[in-house]
């Protein structure tokens, strides 16, 4: 029997969890797994009844979980509160009490999408397999002083971009071991001509390099990797950035697989309990509508099978189940190109479900 938290949080949140849990359910029975899940409010959600967007209670139900399922959080109903009150707390609290330092982004672009894209066919290529190694828990998000501080003629507003070697390390761990398992090609981005952070991050990662042999590693400068990113992207394998860059980057990185519903993650650290999440937010825009694309809730749900339980089987039968649906045409509006039928987001879980 696994542990599951749910937390399903605020806009898209609830719409794709509830999808997500639907593929859960039908993979236990085929596959002999057992699942228990214990949900709980985050966000936004959380805040408007206990007065903040994570509580005590939710951080030790998740440590008390195998694993642990996250939709999204946030929203304009929200955005003028004092910091420790916004809905954003609540994914940045969770990845730090866990120690969740790496942030697995996995774009892939599925056959039936490769005209779904803005860019170009030609420009990505026959196969879009991209991981990028996010880190999580460190740089501007975390560093210290961050503040605010107004004086009667001027206010002023600082972040502290912050790493230390053993912060760098790990995390580049992560994705040394990452691209042994995959084409062994590792890109590591960074802003080195710039930052000084960028600069201890390029020494310890080269001086890493010959733990690795087998791995073909280079640098980028994260400017030039964003144009990169749209102008050759098969030139990827693993990138390994740190925290904004890899948020900044990703989202692009999205556009190429036809749209950013489309992207899972997996967020690990040294212990269990690793937490998945979709790389989109709360999506407040189409919340409701039942637009929402519940692929990459879906397919973060495939990454837990594998990473947390083992089950490699359940989760190529999701991602099987996830082609054949875009095979036969089926789209949520998110995906409008080359759509035979445009679903909702149940419809899409349904269709999904059956395909298994
Ligand atoms: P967003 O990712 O929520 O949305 C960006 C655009 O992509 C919107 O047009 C939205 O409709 C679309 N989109 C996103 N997910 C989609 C899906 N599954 N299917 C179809 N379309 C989808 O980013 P935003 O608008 O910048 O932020 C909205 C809120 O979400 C903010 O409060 C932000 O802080 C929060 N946010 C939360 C997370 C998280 O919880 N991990 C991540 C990103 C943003
Ligand atoms: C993400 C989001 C979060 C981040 C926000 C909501 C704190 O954009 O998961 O990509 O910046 O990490
Ligand atoms: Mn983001």
């Amino acid at each position: 029997m696994q542990t599951i938290a749910l937390l399903p949080g605020d806009g898209i949140g609830p719409e794709i969890i509830d999808e997500a849990v639907k593929v859960l359910k039908a993979v236990e029975a085929k596959y002999d797994l057992k699942f228990q899940f214990k949900k709980s409010l985050v966000g936004g959600a959380s805040a408007d009844i206990y007065g903040t967007p994570l509580t005590e209670d939710t951080v030790a139900l998740c440590k008390d979980c195998d694993a642990i399922l996250f939709g999204a959080v946030g929203g304009p109903k929200w955005d003028k509160l004092p910091k420790e009150f916004r809905p954003e707390q609540a994914i940045l609290g969770l990845r730090k009490s866990l120690g969740l330092y790496a942030n697995l982004r996995s774009v892939i672009l599925f056959n039936a999408l490769s005209d779904a894209s803005p860019i170009k066919k030609e420009i990505i290529g026959e196969e879009l397999d991209i991981m990028i190694v996010r880190e999580l828990t460190g740089g501007l998000y975390f560093g210290k002083p961050k503040g605010i501080e107004r004086t009667h003629d001027k206010t002023r507003a600082f972040d502290t971009m912050e790493y230390t070697d053993e912060e760098i390390k790990r995390v580049a761990r992560i994705a040394f071991e990452t691209a042994q398992r995959r084409q062994k090609r590792l890109t590591s981005v960074d802003k080195a001509n710039v930052l000084e952070t960028s600069r201890l991050w390029r020494t310890i990662v080269t001086d890493m390099a010959a733990d690795y042999p087998d791995v073909k590693l280079c640098h980028m400068y994260v400017d030039n990797c964003s144009m990169q990113l749209v102008l050759n992207p098969g030139q990827f394998d693993v990138i390994l950035t740190e925290n904004t860059f890899g948020d900044i980057l990703s989202d692009e990185a999205s556009v190429l697989t036809g749209s950013i519903g489309m992207l899972p993650s997996a967020s690990i650290g040294d212990g269990k309990p690793y937490l998945y999440e979709p790389i989109h937010g709360s999506a407040p825009d189409i919340a409701g509508s039942g637009k929402a694309n519940p692929i990459a809730c879906i397919l973060s749900v495939a990454m837990m099978l594998e990473y947390s339980f083992g089950a490699k089987d359940a989760a190529s039968a999701i991602k099987n189940a996830v082609e054949r649906a875009l095979n036969e045409g089926y789209r949520t509006f998110d995906i409008q190109v080359g759509a035979k039928k445009v679903v909702s987001t149940s419809e899409m879980g349904d269709i999904i479900v059956e395909n298994l």
